[in-house]
């Protein structure tokens, strides 16, 4: 990260001259993404869709590769090389903080005015993309991280009930494993692992833990039999899945799920996408419990950027581009294929599926709302609890208080 930073300020000097041009009268933009599953890739083509309507030119820069590091990698190299896309995506998070340090992000603060953004926007989602009173980046979405999806007729066909407990879940997984199924999809990127470790902590533990670690940095609460219980149970759903972990893309694991080869998958609410763009209503037969236990909503998301270009017809493409993407019509009509809500709050929500309203009520509620770690913690931090979790995940002698020592240092490092 730091390396393409440096690279990234010498490459923002010189891509002044650079930049999407005018092209026969339309404002021609090129985004950068990393939409590229089924469902992903009909939610991106609603705001493609919006912007050309609206008299842009769409120039699609997909990067695949879900979570998208591969995306953010080639941005930075993009940047580096002063040839930056128009528009980038990032998470809700501190991804971004590098790249408007280096002043390297133009301000939307005109376009947020002009369309009441701070009125009209999630407060914290708000506050996730404004720096020192300046917005550098459209939010479009929000995301609960935190869900587990189920196929109701395997479940059925196996004789048990949708979990409220973790305990049911377990029962529930060795009789599905019983009736020769797999248990538990898992896909083989660590930042999914992860997912499923957050599933555990916020759905078993509850919120007040997660914070104390997260927010707080608070490194004690590692050494609390709360977390050792947390670190226990996160360990013993390896003993659920199938052989075929490695690999595997997130997309893949909610897919069998979708198919009923799987029981169960931790994922975000992108998984929904996939689940509508297999032409299934969410709920049926796939079921979703936002925190098994403690019903919980983590706030993440996505958000666009915008390199700073010398071209002023660049800058209005980028101008435009970010008040279609926040207009009430496309957050509602993106929002339906990507499996998140909007990112505003006075747009019509009723015609959302079972499983939106079931995260707009914890939303609404606001009491078991927790902001992503990666708004905690820097790109750096959040790497590191990745690598962690994927170490344990695929080393058995790894004890949980070897993984507990690990999740103390990381948090000490945050805090300084
Ligand atoms: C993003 C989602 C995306 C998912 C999988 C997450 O980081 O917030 O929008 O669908 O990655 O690619």
């Amino acid at each position: 990260m730091r390396r393409f930073l440096s690279l990234g300020l010498i490459g923002a000097a010189l891509s002044l001259g650079a930049g999407p041009a005018l092209a026969q009268g339309k404002l021609r933009a090129e985004i950068m993404h990393w939409w590229t599953s089924g469902g992903e890739s009909a939610a991106v083509q609603e705001f493609q869709k919006a912007f050309n309507a609206a008299g842009g030119e769409w120039v699609d820069a997909a990067v695949a590769g879900g979570g998208g590091d591969a995306a953010r990698t080639a941005f930075m190299n993009r940047l580096a090389g002063g040839n930056p896309p128009t528009a980038m995506q990032f998470n809700t998070s501190k991804q971004f903080d590098d790249v408007i340090a280096a002043g390297q992000l133009i301000e939307l603060d005109d376009v947020a005015q002009k369309d009441g953004w701070k009125g009209a926007v999630y407060g914290p989602v708000m506050d996730a993309v404004t720096r020192n009173g300046h917005v550098y980046a459209v939010p479009v979405n929000i995301h609960n991280n935190i869900w587990l999806w189920y196929n109701a007729d395997v479940l059925k066909k196996a004789g048990v009930a949708p979990p409220k407990t973790w305990d049911d879940l377990f029962a529930d997984f060795d009789k599905v494993k019983a009736a020769g199924v797999v248990p538990l999809a898992q896909a083989g990127d660590n930042w999914t692992k992860a997912l499923t470790f957050f599933n555990v902590l916020l759905g078993e533990a509850g919120p007040p833990l997660y914070l104390k670690l997260f927010k707080d940095l608070d490194a004690d609460a590692t050494k609390t039999p709360e977390f050792k219980h947390v670190l226990e149970t996160f360990g013993k759903l390896r003993n659920y899945v199938d052989n075929g972990v490695q690999g595997r893309q997130w997309n893949q694991a909610i897919g069998m799920v979708i198919t009923g080869q799987a029981a169960f998958n931790f994922m975000g609410d992108w998984a929904k996408g996939e689940v509508v763009s297999a032409g299934q209503t969410p709920g049926n037969p796939v079921g979703c419990i936002a925190g098994l236990g403690h019903p919980a909503y983590w706030i993440g998301g996505d958000v666009f950027v915008f390199a700073k270009q010398s071209d002023p017809e660049a800058i209005k493409g980028q101008k435009l581009l970010a008040h279609v993407m926040l207009s009430k019509e496309t957050q509602v009509a993106f929002n339906a294929k990507k499996g998140s809500v909007p990112a505003r709050l006075d747009v019509d929500n009723s015609k959302l599926d079972i499983c939106a309203q079931q995260g707009l009520k914890i939303l609404s509620e606001n009491k078991d709302v927790v902001k992503g770690f990666d708004l905690y913690l820097t790109p750096d931090g959040v790497g590191q609890v990745y690598d962690a979790i994927g170490q344990f995940w695929s080393d058995p002698n790894e004890t949980t208080d070897q993984l507990a020592g690990k999740f103390a240092e990381i948090l000490k490092n945050a805090k300084q």
